[in-house]
């Protein structure tokens, strides 16, 4: 454990609140955000562009710190202990780690997201969402000094559908009547439902929806949303646009489906970061991403993506203790 050393930061710049998490503090200004460590007696610092932290920092906060590791960029992120959570500076950079100038400190969950919210809060000004692609929402509203506020972008969390959207008690299905019009991207996608004839007797039981058309009014963009549970099996369908704001470290397999149009995926080593490979997935392909792996999407054209996530909560631990292969098939 590094020993507490001394910082005085401005409590507001251009605008904008300091925070403080543990050791660990976050600054914002016109362009950037810097967040400091304690390290080798001296205070470290890393510095990223203010709209790139925001949009990482959404998803982090409307995941739930999601599956494993959330990496902000290649130096800042957290890592789900499920029920506690890791914040991390330099511990998946092999050079700064191996330099001996990485952090983590576990927090309770209620208590990190808590204060992720209070920093998104502060911090989106308004005009500006974060989970919109850069052609959809403010551009030059990320940035400059502190302007107004948009809670109500940020307060867009993830749908829970706890069987599938439409059921009778679960989540809405999109549609222009409560709020979701199709999506420039779109406009040629058929809106037609199926058919559904049901039984006497099994009306709540089955069910069937237009996905391509669910997906064609998403408002978000790198937003996985669950559409069907089956036991730890969920679907969760989402529409991609520009750069996945963080880079994902599984600590299980997952499975990518590529529905419409085109991703190129990064994928380097889970802990290090090394380059491991490069994969362009055209609509029809399917892809297994490793639990060893980091990974980041980028899409030129706002593209529907299937992400198919084993949510068994044993499967972090079997990997660790070397009990599965971190690919899901031999051939
Ligand atoms: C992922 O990390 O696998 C992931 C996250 C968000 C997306 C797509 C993939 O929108
Ligand atoms: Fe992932």
């Amino acid at each position: 454990m590094n020993a507490p050393v001394e910082i005085k930061l401005p409590e507001k710049t251009a605008g904008y609140r300091t925070f403080t998490l543990g050791q660990l503090t976050f600054q914002r200004d016109e362009y950037f955000v810097t967040i400091t460590w304690p390290a080798k007696g001296q205070r470290q610092s890393h510095t990223m562009s203010a709209d790139a932290f925001l949009r990482a920092l959404m998803r982090d906060v409307a995941w739930g710190f999601f599956y494993g590791l959330v990496n902000f960029d290649a130096v800042f992120g957290t890592r789900n202990l499920y029920g506690r959570v890791e914040l991390f500076a330099g511990r998946y950079n092999e050079a700064i780690h191996k330099a001996g100038l990485s952090y983590v400190e576990v927090f309770e969950t209620p208590q990190a997201m808590a204060k992720f919210k209070e920093i998104l809060s502060d911090w989106v000004n308004e005009g500006f969402d974060p989970f919109a692609a850069p052609a959809e929402t403010g551009a030059a509203a990320a940035f400059g000094e502190k302007r107004g506020n948009n809670l109500k972008a940020i307060e867009r969390f993830r749908v829970a559908t706890k069987r599938m959207p439409g059921l009778e008690g679960d989540s809405p299905l999109r549609e222009e009547s409560n709020g979701y019009a199709i999506n420039r991207a779109f406009a040629d996608v058929a809106q037609d439902e199926p058919e559904i004839k049901a039984e006497p007797g099994f009306e709540k039981e089955l069910h069937g929806f237009n996905l391509f058309k669910y997906l064609s009014r998403s408002d978000v963009t790198w937003n996985p949303s669950v559409t069907s549970v089956c036991k730890q099996s969920l679907f969760c369908p989402t529409t991609e646009e520009y750069i996945l704001p963080i880079i994902h470290g599984n600590d299980r397999v997952e499975w990518f489906v590529q529905l419409s149009d085109e991703i190129t995926w990064e994928v380097g080593d889970r802990e290090t970061g090394r380059p491991r490979a490069r994969l362009t997935m055209k609509a029809g392909d399917v892809a297994a991403m490793p639990a060893d792996i980091r990974h980041q999407g980028f899409s030129k054209k706002r593209s529907m993506l299937l992400v198919w996530e084993n949510a068994n909560p044993d499967l972090p631990k079997r990997y660790e203790r070397g009990e599965l292969p971190p690919y899901p098939v031999e051939f």
